[in-house]
């Protein structure tokens, strides 16, 4: 009734309806349900990370006007890798037309439509989205995120127990309290640094921005909101040492009441070990010095691969003056590969974008990141107003320019010398591009590795 209604209403005003290409009016429950259903409810539903839900009719149509705002900026859903530059696993990006249809269904009069068009509601699952886990770790006892003031970073430790090396080969990260987890980065500790610091703060876990305030060794990838967790590619796996413990890095976001959250993570191992282990690949730059008002800084930095390589990820890191970041792969025959790029970096999103297919770069392929930086009054994430000198660091007001990437070798020969090209590009500096050249020329893995890690953690 209330369509027909609204129908006579804005054909009496002559008020034109939005049409569906095939000419009938834009309907909710045919139109616009099912890009809400696929694109925006995984977080906007009770219990999860968005402030309210987009799951009827009604959820959609009382916010109709700021909806299509929100979708024309590009604001949600967040999704900051721009098309074109690189393939990704579960892109949320909205088409065009997608977005055309938001807008027509909001100016037409938001019509419900017929409710044997409405597509059925999405479903999430309650237990382990991968199965049951082959380790389930929690977080020994609840954290309490204040009520109110800044976003807190706290690094929660947690034993893994593992008495033998272990290839991983997914991890499922469930928080007890979706709507104060903004994201979770999992890193590994073998040298009892976290153990010390979380034992030194009374509350549980320590406090850190950016990076976990110890040097890892290793990692497990990430989780944001309305990301869903799947297995690596068939062959491939991340070291779990033997003795190591998971630090899970949380970014709480205050809800304007107290809440508690105590994590739980379940993770896979590979049944048998497999033939290629994750190599994590850094480009970085330390050498930040931004002034204040300065609207256009660029930081650089590269690296050339010593051997075939298959590219599974990439994550760019900054703070928040970083407004843009660039990756570009260079092949050895001058062609250009785009691995990814942010127009508008935002750190409460940090994504591992995961390429749909592995991308495969030859021997000598030269990986280059470009970020640039905003620290004038005009940048709204700046944290200094008015605007400060920006150097690199691990405070808030600091910056980075980090990019990661999961790498494996194309053959299983090669590990030693991509390794040891990952550590030189760990270090950043004049003894990590001798590091990669070495790399490059032939196979010391085994007898520099000891050297390098020293000067890599001493760096
Ligand atoms: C990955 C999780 C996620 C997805 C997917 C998502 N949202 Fe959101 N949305 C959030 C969070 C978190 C907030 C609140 C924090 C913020 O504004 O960044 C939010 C806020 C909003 C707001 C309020 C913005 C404001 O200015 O206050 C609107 C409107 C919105 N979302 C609409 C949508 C629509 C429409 C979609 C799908 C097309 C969508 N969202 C998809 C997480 C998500």
């Amino acid at each position: 009734m209330r369509n027909v209604l609204r129908t006579l209403l804005c054909t009496l005003a002559m008020v034109p309806i939005a049409t569906a290409a095939d000419g009938t009016a834009v309907t909710f429950n045919r139109d616009v349900a099912p890009i809400i259903f696929a694109s925006c409810t995984s977080c906007h539903r009770a219990g999860e990370v968005a402030p309210f839900p987009l799951q009827s009719y009604d959820d959609c149509a009382t916010r109709g006007k700021q909806i299509a705002s929100v979708v024309e900026s590009r604001y949600m859903p967040p999704w900051k890798a721009e098309p074109g530059h690189g393939e990704f696993h579960g892109s949320r990006r909205l088409t065009e037309e997608q977005i055309k249809t938001i807008r027509k269904w909001v100016d037409g009069g938001k019509v419900e439509g017929d409710s044997k068009d409405l597509p059925p509601a999405p479903k999430f699952p309650d237990g382990w989205m991968l199965g049951t886990p082959d380790l389930v770790l929690k977080m020994p006892e609840p954290f309490t995120v204040p009520a109110e003031g800044r976003d807190v970073y706290r690094n929660f430790v947690i034993p893994t127990g593992v008495t033998e090396d272990k290839h991983v080969t997914a991890v499922e990260y469930r928080p007890s309290n979706r709507r104060v987890v903004h994201h979770a980065i999992f890193f590994l500790d073998n040298s009892g640094a976290a153990r010390k610091k979380d034992a030194a703060d009374k509350a549980p876990g320590f406090t850190s921005f950016g990076g976990p305030g110890f040097i890892p060794s290793g990692g497990l990838g990430g989780w944001a909101p309305g990301a869903f967790p799947r297995f690596l590619p068939d062959g491939t796996g991340q070291l779990l040492r033997k003795n190591a413990d998971l630090v899970v890095q949380t970014h709480f976001h205050p809800t304007g009441k107290e809440e508690q959250e105590q994590s739980t993570i379940g993770i896979y191992f590979a049944k048998k070990t497999p033939e290629k282990t994750i190599v994590g690949l850094t480009l970085r730059n330390r050498n930040i010095d931004i002034p204040p008002g300065e609207k256009n800084y660029r930081i650089s930095a590269s690296q050339t691969l010593p051997v075939d390589t298959d590219l599974l990820g990439i994550t760019p890191h900054a703070h928040l003056v970083c407004r843009e970041m660039k990756a570009t792969a260079t092949l050895p025959d001058g062609s250009k590969k785009p691995l990814i790029w942010i127009k508008d970096w935002d750190f409460n999103w940090q994504e591992q974008y995961l390429y749909a297919k592995p991308l495969q770069l030859p021997a000598g392929t030269k990986l280059d990141m470009e970020y640039v930086y905003d620290n004038s009054d005009e940048n709204i994430r700046n944290p200094s107003n008015p605007p400060k000198r920006v150097r690199h660091g691990e405070q808030t007001t600091d910056e980075m320019a980090l990019l990661f990437l999961q790498a494996v070798p194309r053959e299983v020969k090669d590990a030693g010398r991509l390794r040891m090209a990952a550590l030189g590009g760990l270090m950043g500096n004049r003894a990590g591009a001798k590091t990669m050249r070495a790399a490059a020329a032939a196979s010391c893995w085994k007898r520099c590795r000891s050297a390098l890690t020293r000067t890599a953690m001493e760096s």
